[in-house]
């Protein structure tokens, strides 16, 4: 059971690790769900899953310059800690860890985290190089500062959540990863901390990005593996979107595309774009056994 406490704010590795150290004396399951902030209801679902299932709930807040690319929008990105230790207060978390730029990365700081293969070099890993590398390098030091039993990441950042789960895999990290369903808006958006740069019309066209992907997902569930794909840019086109990095239908875990060994899941996977602001989402193709 999670007793109602604040929620606690910690800057500093030892500052955070001192509570995690408390909790574990009383032998209480701690969950960690990583952030870059900015919080919407996806994320809250996230914690609200976590606190059901560990007795402590620890967020991390970091915007990680290490996964964007040098074009990308960190110097842009959302940052609101004070709306988000609202939300973080009024969902029962109980200590947010917000370490700054270098608690992370100190001065002499030179490891980077990689994880070979196609997994982190094609979709995301493919338009966004480096981008994984960054990704596996601030969770591995995030999972090893909290030392969580359970850690919580969404479906929406599929390829990422195949990442981070091959590298808990391969560094024999003593915890579990938890994944929770995408969180839509009314329109099925997945909701993003991106979403804030869309101006109303162009909210309109990214809501069209999940039916189309829906629609993809039905198609290749029929068979029409290579039409569905193959029709799939130029309906985001007309659709509104200004360009289409991908939309691929892939092995759910390994990312390699279809055709890929019967027997295993598939996921259609796409990122395109809206003027300057880029959007994700991912489906899977539920193939009639
Ligand atoms: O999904 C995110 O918000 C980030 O990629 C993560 C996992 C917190 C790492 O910075």
């Amino acid at each position: 059971m999670i007793s109602k406490v604040a929620t606690g704010v910690a800057r500093t590795v030892g500052a955070a690790r001192a509570r995690v150290t408390e909790w574990r004396a009383e032998r209480q399951r701690v969950a960690l769900v990583p952030t870059m902030g900015a919080l919407h209801d996806g994320h809250r679902a996230l914690i609200d899953h976590a606190r059901r299932q560990a007795d402590r709930v620890v967020v991390s807040i970091f915007v990680n310059p290490k996964q964007f690319g040098p074009r990308e929008d960190f110097g842009a990105y959302p940052r609101r800690e004070g709306d988000d230790l609202d939300l973080l207060r009024a969902a029962g978390v109980d200590l947010l860890f917000a370490p700054p730029l270098e608690a992370m990365y100190p001065d002499g700081f030179a490891t980077t985290v990689s994880i070979a293969g196609p997994l982190t070099t094609s979709l995301e890993g493919a338009h966004r190089p480096g981008h994984f590398d960054g990704v596996a390098t601030v969770v591995a030091k995030l999972l090893n500062q909290i030392g969580p039993d359970l850690a919580f990441f969404g479906e929406k950042d599929w390829q990422q959540l195949q990442v981070i789960k091959q590298l808990v895999r391969d560094l024999d990290l003593p915890l579990e990863i938890l994944t929770v369903p995408t969180v839509r808006d009314s329109e099925g958006l997945a909701l993003s901390s991106r979403n804030a740069y869309l101006t109303p019309a162009q909210l309109i066209t990214a809501q069209k990005l999940n039916r189309i992907l829906q629609d993809v997902a039905s198609k290749a569930a029929k068979g029409d593996i290579a039409d569905a794909r193959s029709a799939a840019p130029a309906r985001l086109r007309e659709a509104g979107f200004d360009s289409v990095d991908y939309v691929e239908i892939a092995d759910a875990e390994t990312m390699q595309p279809a055709p890929v060994a019967s027997g295993r899941a598939l996921r259609v996977l796409a990122a395109a774009r809206i003027g300057t602001t880029r959007l994700i989402d991912n489906f899977p193709v539920e193939l009639s056994t």
